[in-house]
């Protein structure tokens, strides 16, 4: 059986001050829950802080994004081995909000997992279609495309490493969850594309789901047969809204 996975992803929020607090509450409450597996993706200045913080815990710690390239004249951006420096172990990929505001192609996207698994960081690959891609009822092939950027550059067993997480474009920060068929639907499509090509990769691929997950929808979410954990924004602020989504998993 996968382990399941919770990851919060502070997005663009926090302050020494105010992640103190919410990395000691997360040590407080979280640990207990040795059944679930839980990473927080903090902003790049604060790596320095989750590592004094939580390196003695079982809460691991990574980024929100890497640079494609392992060093060089790239300025403002942050290389695999940098996140390495300061024990990071998981780094998300392809975030919507990135790939939108920022232009990052499914190619540039594929080059960033393959270099995050080269430096021995699990990359956290985040697929997911638009409303008006749902609504036209192509969200399979929006999202068939994306996995393929990878399988067709790297082949599908790289995903035996790899955590990948749907996110609904509209669920996100909508308060608007996809419903748990919806969600498990597209896992098993996920799943079984990935199986079509390695077996052995697909069960062991962990696929979270993204998109409004908050205490009173996790357990509906997380009982379904390929959902293995979440990828928590706004919820993963509040201590006692993401213990009960950790709850949940358990
Ligand atoms: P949300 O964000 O939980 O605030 O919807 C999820 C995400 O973007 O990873």
């Amino acid at each position: 059986m996968r382990q399941k996975l919770i990851i919060a992803n502070w997005k663009m929020h926090g302050n020494l001050a105010r992640n103190k607090k919410l990395l000691e509450a997360y040590v407080e409450k979280l640990t207990p829950l040795n059944s679930v597996n839980i990473v927080v993706c903090v902003p790049y200045p604060y790596l320095a802080q989750a590592q004094a913080m939580l390196q003695n815990t079982d809460i691991a710690w990574g980024a929100q994004n890497l640079s494609k390239d392992a060093e060089g004249a790239f300025t403002g951006e942050v290389s695999a081995a940098m996140l390495k420096d300061f024990g990071a172990s998981y780094v998300i990929i392809g975030h919507s909000e990135r790939a939108t505001a920022y232009c990052e192609s499914d190619e540039n996207i594929a080059i960033k997992f393959k270099q995050a698994q080269t430096q021995g960081l699990t990359p956290i690959l985040c697929v997911g279609e638009t409303l008006i891609e749902r609504e036209a009822g192509v969200m399979q092939m929006v999202v068939a495309k994306q996995l393929d950027a990878i399988i067709n550059l790297f082949g599908a067993a790289v995903f035996a490493n790899a955590v990948i997480s749907y996110e609904p474009i509209w669920a996100i920060g909508t308060g608007l969850a996809a419903s748990a068929e919806q969600a498990q639907s597209m896992h098993k499509f996920i799943r079984n594309r990935i199986a079509s090509l390695d077996e052995v990769a697909a069960a062991s691929l962990k696929i979270l789901y993204g998109g409004s997950v908050n205490p009173q929808n996790a357990v509906q979410l997380l009982v379904m047969q390929d959902i293995d954990g979440g990828l928590i924004g706004k919820c993963s602020l509040n201590a006692q809204e993401f213990e009960g989504i950790c709850r949940a998993a358990t």
